[in-house]
């Protein structure tokens, strides 16, 4: 039977039909070799491309998953919408709109060029720039405080506490001087504030925290449910600040293929170059897919087409 096109209503469906439709887009990509696994992070190119978990969380705490869902890898830049979440709540909307910005580049994740062409503004919290100056405004009056409430504030997200994964912290920090670069560039415009090296250190810790597809699925299903972890019924943040994060996920969280994204899977996500996406319906729930190798942007090329897929057949998309 093939994966339908379009859902017959906005509803999700009942089991077992939803692990079906997983089970179909699982088998019929896993068949995908296209793309590479990162290896600008030395220790990224080690990840085994093989590797493929698909997971959906919903916001009564549901969980369907297919393959790899307890696969561990680095966050990555999945982390930016969380960390986002955050800061939303500790300083709110207006200053995230006046100190970052919410609008795409149109370039790079990791493009310099989008910060002198724009008068040193950082532009939004999902590109380097704008995900360093974001871990900036994190609570707390040192580098080691803002660490401990990202730790502890992503993990709450996840309902348990993540740990961090040290070799690619070690890999990533010894080669990471293009975002040392782009720290140094902020701090010149007067943008960043914070040490910039103690905030690339920072940055860099929260990237390389481990997570899995299914704990992407409870992340992302906590901000589809206005803030509460729909598994450990926690309250993480505000239903105000899951609308701040989700509608700068949808304008700038797959960079500068966002508008193609939207277009094609219509709903708010964030990628990350270990091969992580997480995929948002607000008041459905959220699918979290793993899979190591990446289109020229940056995004699993898997887990791409399986979003795609699953967005229409169960009915997330928004649009
Ligand atoms: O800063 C970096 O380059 C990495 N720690 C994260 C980049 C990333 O995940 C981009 N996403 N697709």
């Amino acid at each position: 039977q093939d994966i339908p096109q379009h859902a017959l209503t906005g509803e999700l469906p009942a089991e077992p039909r939803v692990t079906a439709l997983l089970n179909q887009a699982h088998a019929r990509w896993a068949e995908v070799t296209a793309g590479e696994v990162a290896d600008y992070i030395p220790a990224l190119a080690e990840a085994d491309p093989a590797l493929f978990g698909l997971s959906l969380t919903e916001v009564d705490g549901t969980v369907h998953r297919v393959g790899d869902t307890a696969a561990a890898f680095t966050i990555q830049s999945i982390s930016k919408a969380f960390v986002l979440a955050l800061v939303c709540e500790a300083i709110g909307h207006e200053e995230v709109h006046r100190i970052v910005g919410v609008n795409n580049t149109g370039l790079p994740f990791n493009s310099v060029i989008a910060l002198e062409l724009n008068d040193g503004s950082p532009m939004n919290p999902m590109v380097n720039a704008g995900a360093i100056a974001t871990t900036a405004l994190m609570p707390g009056t040192s580098a080691q405080e803002k660490w401990w409430t990202l730790h502890e504030g992503l993990s709450r997200f996840a309902g348990r506490s993540l740990e961090l994964d040290e070799r690619v912290l070690r890999s990533e920090s010894a080669s990471n001087h293009r975002n040392q670069g782009i720290a140094d560039l902020l701090t010149s415009y007067d943008r960043l504030y914070a040490d910039p090296a103690e905030m690339v250190d920072v940055y860099t810790r929260q990237c390389s925290l481990l997570v899995t597809a299914d704990d992407l699925a409870t992340m992302g299903a906590t901000l589809a449910d206005g803030g509460i972890n729909p598994v450990t019924g926690e309250r993480v943040v505000t239903p105000e600040v899951c609308r701040d994060t989700l509608s700068v996920l949808a304008a700038c969280g797959m960079y500068e293929l966002s508008g193609e994204w939207l277009f094609e899977i219509g709903l708010p996500a964030k990628s990350g170059v270990s091969g992580g996406i997480v995929a948002i319906a607000p008041g459905k729930g959220a699918l979290g897919a793993f899979s190591p190798p990446l289109d020229r942007a940056g995004n699993s090329v898997r887990g791409q087409r399986a979003c795609a897929a699953l967005s229409r057949a169960l009915g997330l998309n928004l649009f």
